[in-house]
């Protein structure tokens, strides 16, 4: 089931029943005839050409003319693609039907610019409006041509149809991360996960509460006391040639000696965050912690990209999946909590929530021995405060790792920093009573957040991103859109596509 409006073709010439054409014009270099203009006319006009900028124009075949921005033409790279094709779509949103020569129009891989132009599309154009009367409100885009004569048609159509299987997973992140908690508990995205699991070719295993209890994730229950909502636990495992563990083998074929480089992810699904005992003050503004499951969404929408886009690497996600809500039942501070690589950690804030669940859950992706672990996490403010909405923190135990995510990152233009992971601050979480506190002091939070995950992934090379910066975006800007982001979403299929064993 698609999670997105947009029908993308790919066509060897312009579509001329389309209601507008996009072109894209560069900010040095010849004008293309078919506008009209000179640059100086189109300069008076305010238009330069600058990425992102736009001007709309209309022509004598009734359609509007729609310019975009690509910049200086020696530099349009397949992230400058993507914004200016989320400029293009936002221009024509008053238009059912686009015609451009948007992802031929720039420098590099033709395949990556189309997949970028395509991402862009889809991006700027998706709404979550599951609960809007007006479903055509803010776009009314149906349909784009992509325009690639000749020899460019075949390198455009496979970028495209990538970049279409991404960016719907990244719609679907976003409407998950963007439902209201009462919508989406943790049973209901599990169940969300099943349905997915079996349309994309991945397989989905759920843990309920009694089978979290007896594999002594102390973590995640401790977290889901003050919820009458139960938690979640999913597993869901992919393998390339989509061969399943237990699947029938035939007879004469062994099972394979190869033993492929094996990624696992892990995500923060706290379905809302209301710091529990440790409540948050009231303010409006934390009705974004319904997004709060922003790493498992994240997660779960690369898991259903592996098949469709013939990821070579064994992949395997832990989406850990409860609420974080205060009653007579909750978790208490003072309260020690036995994790289930038998570590205990005495509680000094509920709502350092999220490092107990991904506790649970890396101790598990460390007991399978993959060859790293990358976990995903709206995990917290101090990361936010440090490095703003643009961009994650990364932090982890295995430099060559850390630098497969930063790659991925650069990539597909999810930005993120490298903290430090600073083992002097590991005295911060020391405890009198257990092995550790949920929290350090004032200082370097989103550091010993990490030290406290680090404790928990065996040594296994192991990285964490920290996304409660850009996990939200309050504009529509470029190819995000107001409300969940989905951020991570497109590192993460970069990376498991990418990831390469020491
Ligand atoms: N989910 C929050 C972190 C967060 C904050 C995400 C803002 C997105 C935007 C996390 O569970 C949390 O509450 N963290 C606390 C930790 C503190 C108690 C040590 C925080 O950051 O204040
Ligand atoms: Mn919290
Ligand atoms: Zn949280």
């Amino acid at each position: 089931m698609k999670a997105n409006q947009l029908t993308i073709k790919v066509s060897k010439s312009n579509d001329s029943s389309a209601k507008s054409v996009g072109v894209a014009v560069a900010s040095n270099g010849t004008i293309a005839r078919e506008i009209g203009m000179s640059r100086g006319q189109l300069e008076a006009l305010g238009f330069e050409g600058k990425v992102g900028q736009t001007l709309i124009l209309p022509n004598n075949k009734k359609q509007l003319t729609i310019l975009v921005g690509i910049g200086e033409s020696a530099k349009a790279t397949a992230d400058v693609l993507r914004t200016a094709a989320a400029a293009l779509a936002r221009a024509s949103a008053k238009v059912v039907s686009l015609s451009t020569n948007l992802a031929v129009s720039g420098r590099g891989d033709r395949v990556a610019n189309a997949q970028a132009v395509t991402e862009g599309l889809i991006l700027a154009t998706h709404r979550y409006d599951a609960l809007k009367s007006d479903k055509n409100a803010t776009s009314k885009l149906e349909s784009v041509t992509l325009v690639a004569p000749g020899a460019t048609n075949a390198a455009v159509a496979r970028g495209s149809r990538r970049g279409e299987t991404i960016a719907d997973a990244v719609c679907l992140a976003r409407d998950l991360a963007n439902m209201p908690p009462a919508h989406l508990t943790a049973k209901m995205i599990a169940e969300r996960a099943q349905k997915i699991g079996a349309e994309t070719g991945v397989r989905v295993e759920v843990f309920n509460k009694d089978q979290l209890l007896a594999m002594g994730c102390g973590g995640i229950i401790g977290v889901n006391r003050g919820s009458v909502n139960p938690p979640r636990m999913v597993k869901i495992s992919y393998r390339p040639g989509g061969a399943r563990r237990g699947a029938k083998k035939s007879a004469t074929k062994k099972s394979t000696a190869v033993k492929l480089p094996h990624l696992i992810l892990v995500g923060k699904g706290v379905m809302y965050d209301s710091g529990g005992i440790s409540l948050k003050p009231s303010n409006p503004d934390h009705a974004m912690m319904k997004a709060d499951m922003s790493g498992a969404a994240a997660v779960l929408a690369t898991m259903s990209t592996l098949k469709s886009l013939g990821c070579k690497n064994q992949v395997t996600a832990y989406m850990m999946c409860t609420d974080n809500l205060p009653s007579g039942s909750a978790l208490a501070m003072g309260d020690v909590l036995t994790m289930r690589n038998g570590k205990t950690v005495e509680i000094h804030n509920t709502d350092a929530e999220g490092r107990l669940i991904l506790a649970d859950g890396l101790s598990l992706a460390a007991e399978s021995k993959p060859d790293a672990i990358v976990d995903i996490a709206t995990l917290t403010g101090a990361c936010a405060r440090a490095l703003g909405p643009q961009m994650s923190g990364v932090m982890g135990n295995d430099q060559k790792f850390i630098d497969q995510v930063v790659a991925a990152a650069a990539a597909t233009d999810e930005q993120t920093w490298q903290l430090p992971l600073e083992r002097k601050y590991r005295t911060m979480i020391d405890s009198y009573i257990a092995d550790m506190k949920n929290v350090g002091g004032t200082d370097a939070g989103a550091i010993t957040a990490a030290l406290f995950l680090d404790e928990f992934t065996a040594g296994r090379p192991w990285a964490h991103i920290d996304i409660a910066g850009p996990m939200w975006s309050d504009a529509d800007a470029g190819w995000l859109q107001r409300g969940a982001t989905a951020y991570g979403t497109r590192l993460l299929i970069n990376l498991a596509e990418n990831f390469k064993r020491r």
